[in-house]
């Protein structure tokens, strides 16, 4: 019956949803968090006090730009500056402005899944930055790291900030770091952000704000599945709820039903049950500590160059290169 419908099913999100809502217990990926609206929300998150993450890795960008310029120039080579995932590009113009006023010789390409995204992103720079060199790159990130790797010439940094790294399981991680290794030469470095551990009250409040937006950032997976996949979820009828274990450093997301009901996915010819208090999945959020860091690195065929802290070490980014 599965195995049917399955095969009617046309794009990776169709066939996502389908298979998350159909396991027990049932699961949906965040990476479907992010249309306009999803967009939206993780902006107002960003700007949540609770959400202390994109404060300390701009606070750790604008008390080290210096050094890191110079250990990105590696001398005063020219060198390409690749940012996964690079969203409205607000830390990173911290770098961009540094890197331009100092007469550094780079070049931003910005990789996005997104071609919306890229081109807000092209727009602020070109108004804000003018005199920064942009070549936007849309795709996978590994498809766009690929076609930059067989462009010969300068040595590239890699940005993966944000912490965007612990929305992957540990063997999720190792994967996508291996794979990023395997395209780097000698002289490249991999900057990455990590949410570290900390008090936990501090990291429940980043994901269980008093005003909702988190919550409305969760439900909006199911809001998402409404208006692409035809169906009627009723977001009231279920919480956001967030838990962390403070052992392994996984905060997880959750959306529970809070009643027995049953909600109809008319493009995936879907039904789907959930009893009272049945749980979804939707997110990981990992927090790390150092030697779980250096573990993955390990495992991914790097070694540490070096790292920056914020005051409390609250948050970090570590700098990469290929062993
Ligand atoms: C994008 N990512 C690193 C965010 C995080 O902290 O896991 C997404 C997010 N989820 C809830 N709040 C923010």
């Amino acid at each position: 019956m599965q195995q049917t419908i399955a095969t009617a099913l046309e794009t990776q999100f169709e066939k996502d949803v389908y298979q998350g809502l159909t396991e027990y217990p049932k699961y949906l990926s965040s990476q479907y968090f992010y249309d306009a609206k999803g967009d939206k929300l993780f902006q107002d998150i960003m700007n949540m006090p609770e959400y202390y993450l994109t404060d300390r890795e701009f606070e750790i960008l604008s008390d080290n730009t210096a050094e890191i310029a110079k250990l990105f120039a590696r001398g005063n080579a020219s060198f390409k500056l690749l940012e996964l995932g690079a969203g409205d590009g607000k830390k990173t113009k911290i770098l961009l402005n540094y890197l331009s006023k100092n007469n550094f010789k780079f070049k931003y390409h910005p990789i996005d899944i997104s071609q919306n995204a890229l081109d807000g992103l092209e727009a602020s720079l070109l108004k804000e930055l003018p005199e920064v060199l942009v070549e936007t790159r849309q795709g996978t990130y590994f498809e766009t790291l690929e076609e930059i790797n067989a462009e010969n010439g300068t040595h590239k940094i890699i940005l993966f900030l944000g912490s965007n790294i612990g929305n992957l399981l540990h063997s999720q991680a190792i994967a996508f770091l291996k794979s990023v290794q395997e395209l780097m030469q000698e002289d490249d470095l991999l900057f990455v952000g990590f949410d570290m551990k900390k008090n936990p009250e501090i990291i429940l409040d980043a994901y269980n704000d008093a005003s909702g937006i988190t919550a409305a950032f969760n439900k909006n997976i199911l809001a998402r599945i409404n208006t692409e996949l035809d169906a009627n979820f009723d977001l009231d009828k279920f919480r956001h709820w967030e838990v962390y274990d403070p052992e392994t450093g996984t905060a997880k997301s959750f959306l529970v039903s809070k009643e027995n009901q049953t909600v109809t996915l008319q493009k995936l010819d879907l039904q789907v049950h959930f009893t009272a208090w049945e749980t979804i999945h939707t997110e990981i959020s990992q927090k790390y500590d150092d030697r779980t860091i250096a573990w993955l690195a390990d495992k991914s065929g790097l070694d540490i160059v070096t790292e920056f802290s914020d005051a409390n070490a609250h948050y970090k980014n570590y700098v990469f290169r290929t062993k």
